[in-house]
């Protein structure tokens, strides 16, 4: 059923009045803009309507809401809109904590109450499961919370030199735009990465390369806080000793990186020690340096390790397999309670770090391989042997390559972490529907707060 209500700008002049009455306002007199009822939010965080029949995707608009919006782009099978009001607002609306919310690209969705956001997430990864996978899990876990704020620890910061803007802008790329929007402050950064926002912008505008420094990734460990410095040209000797005494000063460690990420090095201090998080309940530490892929959310990582360890259910005598392994944020763990682990991965830097991590947690009963994944799956070394369960973490394309692999092994369990909704379901129906496993749970977690990506944690059983 259609719920807009504008088709023409007699109705639209109408509904803009009425509301602008309630409002005590002048009616809006543009002919584009329209008001609908809004169904659901999509994927990515926008409030879905249909005005005769055809999608609309609102930026800040609520399932629930009746709003006001004005057409943005027309496309052939769906059109997006821009709010202008809300005539009548959700219960789950809140008043986004943050001055930047609409501008800053970093997040999409602080006019929902955190817990009404997690219900979202599961709404959106259930629609996916149902029309993309035609699946419905057996049973639905309690969603994994974590902190709504402060939860960030790694981050890539745009700089940008633009003098009729006031000079150095440090910050995130605005939504849907390159253009970076400048930040004195991020809740939801570490707050010991936001708050070096403004000495940071200070510092690159002391640079006399200033216009030559397009991004700084900031990561941060239980303990230290690295910033890595990626430069155009080569920095001369006044720029470095800014930036070393920059860390001195704010007990950082600082890289600085020319080209690609082999080209990263340590300028103060000279030998920095690598990053590190704790996941206690496994007796691991995991060490990582300030580019590798590590997750973002340091609470909301040890809870899916925890719940990916409970839901595999390693045996003392289970060969398991961990593919897309990074660091070695699960095979770490997984090597406690199993037999043997084998983690395959496709960065090299990480497979060595991972190796470094087996060693620095003396762990003996796992290995690690370079693997492309989506490439060289008939060699894989998981064709000698037969493995007895297995963990998947892709990114966002999925892992439909390697599970189409898998059909001669069928571990008795796999359990898939994603942080894409629409490649797991691609996933999981295949594992269903022509490897004959059960989805026996699905769950999300609270893995990225006031934004729209979703992660989530299934459990496939052989039957
Ligand atoms: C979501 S991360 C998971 C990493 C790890 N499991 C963790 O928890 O930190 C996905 C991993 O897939 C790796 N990856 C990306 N493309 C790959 C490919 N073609 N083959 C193998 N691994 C790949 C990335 O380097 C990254 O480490």
């Amino acid at each position: 059923m259609d719920q807009g209500d504008c088709s023409s700008a007699v109705c639209h002049s109408l509904d803009m009045a009425n509301a602008a009455k309630r409002q005590g306002q002048k009616p809006a007199t543009t002919s584009d803009t329209c008001n609908a009822e809004i169904e659901q939010l999509s994927y990515d965080g926008r409030g879905v309507a249909h005005v005769d029949g055809k999608a609309v995707f609102i930026d800040g608009a609520l399932p629930g809401e009746r709003v006001v919006f004005r057409y943005g782009k027309r496309h052939k099978r769906y059109d997006t809109g821009q709010l202008l009001e809300v005539l009548r607002a959700a219960p789950t609306r809140v008043t986004p904590e943050c001055t930047y919310f609409g501008t800053c690209g970093g997040c999409s969705l602080q006019h929902l109450a955190p817990e009404a956001q997690l219900a979202a997430k599961q709404q959106v990864l259930q629609d996916s499961l149902a029309h993309i996978g035609k699946v419905t899990p057996e049973r639905w876990l309690a969603p994994l919370p974590g902190p709504a704020w402060g939860y960030r620890r790694k981050a890539r910061l745009g700089v940008r030199l633009v003098p009729k803007k006031g000079g150095v802008l440090v910050g995130f790329r605005e939504r849907r735009h390159s253009f970076i929007t400048p930040l004195a402050d991020c809740k939801t950064l570490d707050p010991r990465l936001a708050t070096l926002l403004p000495p940071l912008t200070e510092l690159i505008s002391a640079l006399s390369c200033a216009d030559r420094i397009p991004q700084i990734e900031v990561a941060a460990g239980d303990r230290d806080v690295a910033l890595v410095f990626r430069h155009l040209v080569p920095l001369g000797e006044d720029d470095r000793e800014r930036l070393r005494a920059f860390g001195e000063r704010h007990t950082l460690q600082i890289y600085v990186q020319a080209q690609g990420p082999e080209s990263v090095t340590a300028l103060w201090p000279l030998q920095p020690p690598l990053l590190r998080y704790r996941l206690g309940e496994h007796e691991a530490e995991i060490l990582f340096a300030p580019t590798d892929f590590v997750q973002i959310n340091t609470a909301v990582n040890a809870r899916i390790v925890d719940r990916a360890l409970e839901l595999l259910d390693p045996q003392q005598h289970e060969l398991v397999l961990d593919l897309f392994c990074g660091v070695g944020n699960f095979t770490v763990p997984l090597a406690r309670r199993a037999a043997r682990v084998l983690g395959l991965e496709g960065d090299a830097t990480l497979v060595q770090r991972a190796r470094l991590n087996a060693d620095h947690n003396r762990v003996v009963n796992v290995s690690f391989r370079e693997a492309d994944l989506y490439r060289e799956l008939d060699h894989m070394p998981w064709g000698e042997e037969r493995f007895d369960k297995l963990l998947l973490d892709p990114p966002r394309s999925g892992a439909i390559e390697a599970i189409k692999h898998l059909s001669t092994h069928r571990p008795s369990r796999i359990v898939y972490v994603s942080c894409y909704p629409a490649t797991l379901a691609r996933d999981s129906d295949y594992l269903v529907h022509a490897l004959g496993y059960r989805m026996a749970s699905a769950s999300v977690a609270d893995m990225f707060p006031q934004t729209s990506h979703t992660e989530a944690i299934a459990l496939f059983v052989a039957e």
